[in-house]
């Protein structure tokens, strides 16, 4: 069984990580644009201006003081302001993703670049013109936009002045943002994804050391009100234009028993559902399930809820399932054992059986099909990988060519796992990995740390002429698309 006829083969990218051109054309600041860049061992910072004019750096996810506001300062390095400034290189860069033969791109919308602050009636008309100059450029090759609308990137506003998620004014922005984009690029646009990896919300608390218990009730809260804005924006979608297809997408937070202990795999069973089936069964099937209670109750959270929530998340479920899916951790029940396998947003015990990427994530092709399984049969709607991918350091040798071949061999074991899940009768509709061009890293905001098929010029402090320029990947991945995944260069 291979790859079916109209398999969309693509790539993936973010606003705040490509576009740069944060204080172009009228675009208000996220918080991305107060973030400096960490490394694999030093988190990303905040800086922030207190009221009284002193200045501050807190590490990025620990609350900053009170009445700080964030705020560009001098001498700090932001590396999303410029990106790869894909604002003013987004033709050369579609042509190169023609060149290389995709058929979908997926991109996210700044929500700053349509709703400075989140809170105006009417749109910013330069912004809504730059996405529809994208989507138009993407048609002249006949590549599909899938489009995130939120990814990581609230405009800060809405995160500062009204307390970002927790509050539920941000029910109807978003509805309002979401009415704009759909009405705006209809016929242009088909499949949109509401919010990037929503259940990192959830994650963070195993993730980020001595979250606070209000924190973590609160995170709960955020979330209920995003999977409300989510439901809200399927039922836009589909009353909009009945074509458009809203899916979900969920950080494939996927991990495994360390031992056969019936400890460990209880344990390991409840974190799945607590940090992937809990969201993926709210906007799949509409309601809460079954292990929510036991969850809220373990968390102490007292969820508060309408009668139109709960009609909302009925009638907006999703048309397709996404995630993104990097690496798997396992889980042991033993206390005394290490959380030393790192993954995307996720932490764990290593497992010995896979290999670790440079940056510490557990790379296991193996488990995207056994994965992809676990969704399907579970949720038996269409499914898309749309994230995946190998962060490594690349070098540009002095003729200008990048020898990835370990890239090559990561993508191409993946590859074969979804050929395997397509044997297995999963419906899997798309492969769009990550970064297809270099850009910022999310967790770190380096550069070094690059994913693509494609080269850019730039160094982690900013330097470089952005130049872009093809890696061995390039030539690789052209191969898997004009076969349709026949030719994987065994
Ligand atoms: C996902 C995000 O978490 O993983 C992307 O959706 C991110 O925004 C990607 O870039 C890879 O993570 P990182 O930290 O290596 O950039």
């Amino acid at each position: 069984m291979s790859f079916p006829k109209d398999f969309y083969w693509g790539g993936a990218t973010a606003a705040n990580q490509c576009e740069g051109a944060y204080n172009v054309d009228g675009r208000g600041l996220a918080k991305t644009d107060v973030t400096t860049a960490g490394t694999a061992t030093t988190p990303r910072g905040i800086t922030y201006r207190l009221p009284s004019g002193e200045t501050g750096l807190a590490p990025q996810f620990t609350p900053y003081p009170k009445d700080a506001k964030g705020a560009i300062l001098d001498g700090y390095y932001y590396p999303n302001h410029n990106a790869i400034d894909f604002y003013h290189h987004y033709k050369e860069d579609i042509a190169l993703f023609a060149e290389m033969g995709f058929k979908m791109f997926r991109m996210s919308i700044s929500w700053s670049r349509i709703f400075p602050n989140g809170i105006e009636e009417e749109p910013n008309k330069k912004g809504l013109d730059f996405y529809r100059d994208v989507f138009e450029e993407l048609k002249k090759y006949n590549i599909e936009p899938l489009v995130t609308i939120s990814h990581y990137d609230t405009p800060l506003y809405l995160e500062e002045e009204l307390d970002g998620w927790k509050n539920r004014k941000l029910i109807s922005l978003f509805d309002r943002y979401t009415e704009v984009l759909f009405n705006e690029y209809k016929g242009l646009v088909k499949y949109w994804l509401t919010f990037n990896e929503i259940n990192s919300l959830l994650m963070f608390k195993d993730f980020i050391h001595n979250m606070s218990k209000d924190d973590i009730a609160n995170n709960y809260k955020a979330l209920h009100n995003q999977f409300v804005a989510s439901a809200r924006a399927v039922q836009r979608a589909h009353s909009i234009d009945p074509e458009y297809k809203v899916g979900c997408m969920i950080a494939g937070a996927c991990s495994y028993p360390l031992t056969c202990a019936p400890e460990d795999v209880l344990k390991n069973q409840k974190k799945m559902q607590d940090s992937f089936y809990y969201c993926g069964d709210v906007m799949v099937r509409g309601e809460y399930p079954v292990f929510a209670k036991r969850l809220w109750k373990e968390d102490n959270v007292n969820l508060e809820y309408t009668e139109e929530d709960i009609k909302d998340l009925k009638e907006g479920k999703v048309d397709f399932f996404s995630f993104s899916y990097y690496s798997t951790t396992c889980t042991s029940a033993d206390k005394n054992v290490a959380k030393d396998g790192l993954g995307n947003f996720s932490l764990g015990s290593k497992n010995p059986y896979i290999q670790y990427s440079e940056w510490g994530w557990g790379m296991d092709p193996i488990g995207l099909r056994y994965y992809l399984n676990e969704i399907y049969n579970r949720y038996e709607i269409p499914v898309m990988v749309v994230e995946n991918g190998l962060g490594a350091i690349d070098e540009l040798t002095e003729d200008k060519k990048v020898h990835d071949q370990y890239r090559i061999e990561y993508l191409r074991e993946h590859i074969k796992s979804m050929e395997g899940a397509l044997e297995d009768g999963v419906d899997l509709i798309a492969y769009t990995p990550w970064g297809c061009i270099d850009l910022i890293s999310a967790s770190t905001g380096e550069m070094k740390k690059r994913y693509g098929f494609i080269y850019v010029d730039l160094d982690n402090e900013g330097n470089g002429t952005m130049q872009r320029y093809k890696k061995d990947s390039f030539e690789w991945y052209k191969k898997v698309i004009s076969s349709n995944g026949e030719e994987l260069g065994l």
